[in-house]
């Protein structure tokens, strides 16, 4: 038998580790109640909310002192404000561009995309309606208080902005849910500027690993289908 250097055995294994199952396209419904435990609810190609899920706590973001009437779920608000603080205190401004989408909004946009870039490469930057991590309403699409949207620029993370929340996000509960180079992790194209919040023991231990959440969540928390 050939001998295989323990160093490739090494590798191999972290690969086997950082995989996530593949991007495929289905509709799975998970058994986790997302008003209870949004964290854990896996949403990519495969896996979306219940058909017509909407939170019933969703509370404008001016209650974390941001600007603006768009929602996010009430158990967002003390992590979001403690970013912005956090933030405005090393001297950085942040504002919300899109917060809560809801099934049928998010069925808009998708739409959208399809017309502007045709299904297959819209399908890499937008979820389907109820695919979307938006819909919990616990994901924000951040931008430079200063800027465009920050999908106008070439990379938001190079921004002081951007480059900021890269780093800081975890240590208030969100994670950049579809960070560079991940796409067949994440399902998605790069966007430094989508955040989940998903509390800071899991933002944290995703973290540490130094895996998209997605694989994180196949990891400790693997999903299980709903039964019909
Ligand atoms: N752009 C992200 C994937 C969304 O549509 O939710
Ligand atoms: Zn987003």
């Amino acid at each position: 038998m050939t001998r295989v250097p323990v160093v490739l055995w090494a590798v191999l294994a972290a690969a086997v580790a950082m995989a996530a199952p593949p991007c495929t396209v289905a509709s799975r419904v998970h058994d986790i109640d997302p008003d209870a435990a949004p964290e854990y609810v896996l949403l990519d190609t495969a896996w979306r909310l219940p058909p017509g899920y909407a939170p019933r706590d969703l509370v404008p973001i001016s209650g974390a002192g941001f600007d603006g009437g768009l929602l996010v779920r009430a158990i967002v608000l003390d992590d979001l404000r403690s970013l912005r603080e956090a933030a405005e205190a090393a001297g950085v401004r942040l504002a919300v561009q899109s917060a809560y989408r809801s099934e049928a909004y998010q069925a808009r946009v998708h739409a959208g995309w399809v017309e502007r870039l045709g299904a297959a490469r819209a399908a890499e930057v937008s979820a389907r309606p109820g695919h979307s991590e938006h819909q919990l309403g616990t994901a924000v699409d951040l931008r430079s208080a200063d800027g465009p949207p920050a999908w106008e620029l070439d990379d938001w993370a190079a921004t002081p902005e951007g480059s900021w929340v890269a780093a800081h996000a975890a240590d208030h509960g969100f994670v950049v849910s579809y960070p560079r180079d991940a796409r067949d992790a994440t399902c998605y194209d790069y966007e430094p500027w989508h955040l989940r919040w998903v509390g800071r023991a899991a933002a944290s231990a995703a973290r540490d690993e130094g895996v998209p959440y997605r694989v994180w969540l196949h990891r400790h928390h693997p999903p299980v289908e709903a039964a019909p």
